[in-house]
């Protein structure tokens, strides 16, 4: 479904210039588990949003079911990210005026919010455990809670795939392994292909696909040693808090 040629990302010009991507091949299987690791700074985002097409880059080429995107026109990529991509940022992206499930409710606001997609909305926030906090706004909300409302608006057009951007960076361990157990359900049960860039390797497994990124480029890794990394001890939680909080 998705795949992505040779792709390389530049930001900036002359002494800022940062070449984020160095050339990455890489494709998507449908139903897949995948995740996306690597040392900050290596170019996980820049991936993540090259594939859901929030980005193009600076060349190179992406591929949806065969088709070029850089042939889409505006409206095919809006459709294209609206009805099959579930986007969580790294940094949440709230609206702070809006209220949880208003937040959820957004990419919902074009053709308009029912009272069918208020209660899936409502649902959502409940089964991520925010039920007591569908009605506060991002700021009144934990680092972790705002978090799960970014999953739950990236759930709400029931996406085909989900790119999750450290979805557990600011979550304790109860409350990860209850957004990963969500996620590998909705894998399983639904069928939902999910890429989840990581530093919290412990919840890899066997079967699932992981890329390593180094320097803006796909390295060849043991997945085994990654799965073995588990016992490590493990780093504080939030050291990777991003940079905005709403
Ligand atoms: N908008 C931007 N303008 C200029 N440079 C950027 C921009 N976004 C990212 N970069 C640079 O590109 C490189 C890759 O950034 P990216 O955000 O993809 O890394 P990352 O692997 O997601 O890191 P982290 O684990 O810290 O989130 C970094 O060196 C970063 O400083
Ligand atoms: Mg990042």
């Amino acid at each position: 479904m998705i795949e992505v040629k040779n792709a390389k990302k530049t930001y900036g010009e002359g002494p800022t210039r940062v070449e984020a991507l160095a050339g990455v091949s890489m494709k998507l299987d449908p139903g897949a588990f995948s995740f996306i690791v690597g040392p900050s700074g290596s170019g996980k985002t820049t991936l993540l949003d090259i594939l859901g097409a929030l980005m193009h880059p600076t060349s190179g080429e992406v591929y949806i079911d065969g088709k070029r995107l850089s042939d889409f026109d505006d409206y095919q990529l809006a459709l294209f990210r609206r009805d099959r991509i579930g986007f969580v940022f790294q940094s949440f992206n709230l609206l702070p005026a809006l209220t949880a499930i208003e937040n959820v409710l957004v990419p919902v606001y074009p053709e308009g919010v029912t009272e069918e997609s208020r209660q899936k909305a409502a649902k959502l926030l409940m089964e991520l455990g925010l039920a007591d906090r569908i009605n506060h706004r991002p700021a009144e909300l934990s680092g972790g809670e705002r978090q799960r409302v970014a999953v739950a608006r990236a759930l709400i057009n029931d996406p085909v795939v989900v790119l999750a951007d450290e979805p557990t960076g600011n979550l304790d361990s109860r409350t990860g392994n209850m957004l990963f157990a969500y996620m590998r359900n909705l894998n399983k049960e639904h069928g939902v292909t999910f890429v989840v860039v990581t530093h919290d390797t412990e919840y890899i497994t066997k079967d699932d696909h992981v890329f390593l990124i180094k320097d803006g480029k796909i390295t060849k890794h043991d997945h085994e040693k990654i799965l073995k990394g588990h016992g490590r001890k493990k780093r504080p939680r939030g050291i990777h808090a991003s940079r905005t909080s709403t």
